[in-house]
């Protein structure tokens, strides 16, 4: 794979990723998606399994009629979970924040463990992302919605393949907000 130049340690990749709403009309290239896939396919996978696949989204109206589906769908579930619905509340217009590019990386149901699989690959590719200057967010609320057998059909999922993480790329259009985390959780260090 022709590597990118970048300047960025892994550090500053792993702490400056942050997940980006808004998004510039700039069209991600060919060539960066080449890369990004790359960078997907290189993170760990069970027993060798390579159980991804993976659907690349660019058309505008596609993405606002999956978002129309998938808003309902999504709002079931955090009824039903008792979640607050406002977490909604920046998604207006698209649960995809307008972005020019969703990926969705599916796992092939007979893998060893898919899903942890997906996850990896999904980690690798916004950490690539972010290196290559551009923004990503996972859009896990899009996945009831990319269950529906229709849905499945019009993405060109097969049958034997499960949606697992919806990423949305682009180039940001403002920075991104700050975020946090917590000091790890020891649980325990057990000494030599
Ligand atoms: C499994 C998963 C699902 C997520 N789903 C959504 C989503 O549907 N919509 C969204 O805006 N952000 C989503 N996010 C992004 C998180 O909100 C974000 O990672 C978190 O707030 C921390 O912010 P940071 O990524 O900028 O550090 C998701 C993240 C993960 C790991």
């Amino acid at each position: 794979m022709p590597l990118p130049e970048l300047e960025q340690t892994i550090f500053e990749t792993i702490l400056g990723r942050r997940s980006v709403r808004s998004y510039a009309l700039r069209k991600v290239e060919d060539g960066v998606l080449k890369t990004l896939l790359e960078a997907a396919v290189w993170a760990p996978t069970a027993m060798h399994k390579e159980p991804w696949g993976f659907v690349i989204v660019q058309n505008k109206d596609l993405l606002q009629n999956l978002s129309t589906i998938a808003k309902p769908l999504f709002l079931e579930e955090l009824r039903k979970t008792g979640t607050r619905e406002d977490i909604l509340k920046n998604t207006a217009g698209n649960l995809f924040y307008d972005a020019g590019t969703l990926i969705i990386i599916c796992a092939r149901a007979n893998g060893q463990m898919p899903i942890a699989d997906c996850w990896m690959a999904a980690e690798n590719l916004m950490l690539a992302a972010c290196a290559m200057n551009l923004g990503s967010c996972v859009i896990a609320s899009a996945l009831p919605a990319m269950c529906l057998p229709d849905v499945k059909v019009t993405l060109g999922i097969p049958p034997e393949f499960t949606a697992v993480a919806p990423i949305i790329v682009g180039y940001p259009r403002t920075e991104a907000s700050p975020s946090s985390r917590k000091a790890p959780l020891i649980l325990k260090s057990i000494p030599q």
